[in-house]
């Protein structure tokens, strides 16, 4: 039997979401929002791609949770995005609100479900969602790393004219301004790019990642991002479908590693079929830690505001 998803939110990044997915033939999907007949349109729509495209995966558009039921995954992209000149955290209480009501919703009709976060501000609505639904913490997690590294991969692929699948970058920490990209981990074809690039390159490049999320709403105007953050959605939903274990920077929650305790935080773990499997601990410059711990304290405190 086919996997069945439900994707949250029928805006940009959960419509291109639900395309990625059937796309890929992963499952099926529930797309569900508040609008009135948004989602049951794109639903359609994406169904009837399915003759063209050679996907058998159903999709449907909802407005009633009672059709997410049984589902193996959600991914929860509902909420307000940021309009040019707010950050992300500008979005919390109204959004700590909806991602509240969605989880609850989602954790009553899909007891068993892995749950996706990519609502901002990302790291406290994780958390929001892991307090709420009572699920355990392999379970609950966050997509903000893998967009984060992807950026900072494209913009080092442009810098020295090679192609992608030789980078393989790494970013830490929460998903704001106080990201924390790390050239030392960054490498191509194994090389660390602290070998291959300038300091001053890499300082633009580490700037330039951090405020990745920014220049695209700023070009956009309204609205943010969506087809690299649904891109790295799917790579997570893949990793975990197909239990690659495979090694990912994602928002999970910390009970001591990074000597970071109860607080979900960008981080590299292992995803295979139990969720996040696994976190790793990859040595850190005084640096490099203490920027990370700086990052945390700026999640704690979106964390603090809301009580969770
Ligand atoms: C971004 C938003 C989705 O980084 O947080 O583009």
């Amino acid at each position: 039997m086919r996997k069945k998803i439900t994707v949250v939110g029928a805006g940009n990044v959960g419509a291109t979401t639900a395309q990625r997915i059937v796309d890929k033939r992963l499952a099926d999907v529930v797309l569900i929002d508040i609008l009135e007949g948004i989602q049951q349109g794109k639903g359609l729509d994406l169904l009837e791609s399915g003759p063209v495209e050679s996907y058998d995966c159903n999709i449907i558009g909802t407005n009633d949770y009672k059709d997410t039921a049984n589902s193996d995954m959600v991914v929860i992209t509902a909420g307000l995005a940021r309009k040019p000149g707010m950050s992300r955290d500008d979005l919390l209480k109204t959004n700590f609100g909806i991602v509240k009501g969605v989880t609850e919703q989602v954790a009553k009709y899909s007891p068993q479900a892995m749950l996706i976060v990519v609502s901002n501000p990302l790291d406290a609505m994780v958390q929001t969602a892991f307090k709420v639904s009572g699920f355990p913490k392999n379970r609950v997690m966050g997509m903000a790393g893998i967009l984060d590294s992807a950026r900072m991969a494209a913009f080092i692929a442009l810098e020295l004219k090679v192609s992608v699948e030789n980078i393989s970058c790494f970013v830490l920490g929460g998903h704001g301004d106080t990201m924390v990209p790390l050239p030392r981990y960054s490498t191509v074809s194994g090389v660390p790019i602290t070998e291959l690039l300038p300091k001053e390159k890499i300082d633009a490049i580490v700037k330039r990642t951090q405020g990745g999320g920014a220049e695209i709403v700023s070009l956009l105007k309204s609205g943010s991002a969506y087809y690299a953050p649904s891109a790295a959605v799917v790579e997570m939903i893949e990793a975990i479908f197909y239990d690659k274990k495979k090694i990912l920077p994602c928002a999970a929650l910390l009970e001591g590693e990074y000597g970071i305790n109860g607080l979900y935080v960008g981080v590299p773990v292992k995803l295979g079929a139990n969720g996040v499997e696994e976190i790793l601990q990859i040595k850190l410059t005084p640096e490099e830690d203490a920027a990370l711990k700086k990052s945390a304290a700026a999640v704690k405190e979106l964390v603090g505001i809301i009580g969770v």
